[in-house]
């Protein structure tokens, strides 16, 4: 077979794979197979692409592999599950940047015509302001910047202008006339447009942004594969751009939230007066002996995790709670809110990382008319996906916002160290409510506890 064939076989391959990646990681009883093929397709990309022509050094290749793998593998490896938002952010500014790199050394190579030229500026465009704007949000979740949202009287006047003028050099360069400094100055304006994006835009927002700007850079990929003409670059471009996109609806919807609430709407900051004076009310507490008698009398318990148990990492004695619990007789579901904890899927993949069973794990909308069966709902470090204000306050920041019907259930637990708030900044009547206990504690620890103090079966 010529090197010709074997390439385009390989990107057809590589191009089926990526889809069915895509289709895949929709369940999670696919998921896994789902980043195989995904992985696969990628080395059939990959490979298909070394074997191309027009290759002129295979030096500079294995110097890009070497410092590229230097630097991925112990991000891949080091970063804990909580900083898996901040490591998506970073592989999207690295795609972002070798877009646009592409673009310009297109752009000064061969100095295209017409709708290639189009392209070239769009890749460019995309490339470079989603390169700077993931930077931005890996640094604000790394809290290397403040998280807060930062802004000033005109900023998106300043911001669209900016814009504006970059549009403009690119439209000027497309039509050929434009001078030398031209295309440096587009490529700056875009730069610096894509830090100017992010700085309003608060810490907690990031992940919604994040997935933004995972659809920017496939777009700037597709568009780099109508540049260069490659096919493969343009189905996996468009897939990536139409999937992340579709991610981030997905995610203000569940959050009852608009684009222009989450890019211009400065939320998240903790409204401290609120929480002070709701913080002197009452509650119930009890103890993890407490808490092992009334879930080892329960028949039906539902268990609703939240960014608590990724911080505290509680999955695997959350598994060892339900195996004892299960052996008793219990019936034992897990309750997953789309956007608990900060990330899509994350609830998913820790409980995945357990090994406790898919089969147990149910949506929001499956699961919430079960609510008012459970003898208890067991809220392990969940706060705003379990806050009723959602339903009925129109001057809360949640207010819309669907939310599990854990206050349906006989008794509700819920274990948190404080009664500090969670990502919205605001208080949880919740746990005032006279069918509530409060478990305070770390939530490993907690769980930990109860397992020990609930009586062994054989
Ligand atoms: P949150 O409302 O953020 O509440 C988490 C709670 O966990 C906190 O109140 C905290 O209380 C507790 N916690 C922290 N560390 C803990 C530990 N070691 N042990 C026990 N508890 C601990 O979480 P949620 O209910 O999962 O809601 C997610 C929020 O994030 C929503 O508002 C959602 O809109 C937002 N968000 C989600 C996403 C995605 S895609 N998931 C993206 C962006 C934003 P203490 O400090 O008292 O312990």
């Amino acid at each position: 077979m010529s090197p010709q064939a074997f390439w385009q076989i390989s990107y057809l391959i590589a191009a089926i794979l990526i889809t069915l990646s895509i289709k895949w990681l929709n369940s999670p009883t696919t998921a896994r197979r789902g980043v195989r093929a995904g992985q696969i397709g990628m080395l059939f990309a990959v490979v298909g692409t070394l074997l191309r022509h027009e290759v002129v050094s295979y030096e500079w290749i294995v110097v890009g592999m070497v410092v590229g793998s230097a630097i991925g593998a112990p991000l891949a490896f080091l970063m804990p599950m909580t900083a898996v938002p901040q490591l998506t952010a970073l592989s999207h500014a690295f795609g972002a940047l070798a877009a646009a790199l592409v673009g310009t050394a297109e752009y000064y190579q061969h100095q295209p015509h017409g709708f290639r030229m189009f392209a070239l500026v769009v890749e460019t465009l995309l490339g470079y302001l989603t390169f700077t704007a993931s930077v931005m949000a890996f640094a604000k979740l790394q809290e290397l910047v403040p998280t807060r949202p930062v802004t000033y009287r005109g900023q998106n006047v300043v911001n669209l202008s900016l814009l504006g003028i970059a549009v403009a050099l690119g439209a000027w360069t497309i039509e050929g006339s434009a001078p030398g400094w031209a295309f440096p100055a587009f490529s700056l304006l875009a730069l610096l447009f894509g830090v100017l994006l992010i700085i309003p835009i608060g810490g907690g927002d990031m992940p919604t942004v994040i997935a933004l700007l995972n659809s920017y850079a496939g777009m700037a990929a597709a568009a780099m594969g109508f540049a260069l003409n490659n096919k493969l670059l343009i189905i996996a471009g468009a897939l990536n751009a139409a999937s992340g996109f579709i991610l981030s609806v997905l995610m203000c919807k569940a959050m009852n939230r608009s684009f222009t609430n989450v890019l211009f709407g400065a939320f998240g900051q903790a409204q401290e007066g609120s929480t002070t004076a709701a913080q002197q009310r009452p509650v119930r507490s009890a103890s993890p002996e407490d808490a092992a008698a009334i879930l080892a009398a329960a028949r039906k318990v539902i268990v609703v995790p939240g960014y608590g148990m990724a911080v505290a990492q509680a999955q695997h004695k959350i598994r060892e709670l339900t195996d004892q619990l299960v052996k008793r007789g219990v019936d034992v579901q897990f309750a997953i809110h789309p956007v608990a904890g900060r990330m899509p899927g994350h609830m998913n993949v820790l409980l995945a990382e357990a090994d406790i069973s898919y089969e147990r794990l149910h949506e929001m909308e499956e699961i919430n008319s079960e609510f008012s069966e459970a003898d208890v709902a067991l809220v392990i470090g969940a706060n705003d996906v379990v806050n009723p204000a959602a339903r009925h306050d129109t001057s809360s920041p949640i207010y819309g916002m669907p939310i599990l019907d854990v206050d349906k259930a006989q008794t509700v637990m819920v274990i948190k160290r404080s009664l500090n708030p969670g990502f919205a900044g605001i208080d949880n009547e919740l746990y005032y409510s006279d069918r509530t206990l409060m478990l305070f504690g770390d939530a490993k620890q907690f769980v930990a506890e109860i397992v020990k103090q609930l009586p062994k079966v054989a």
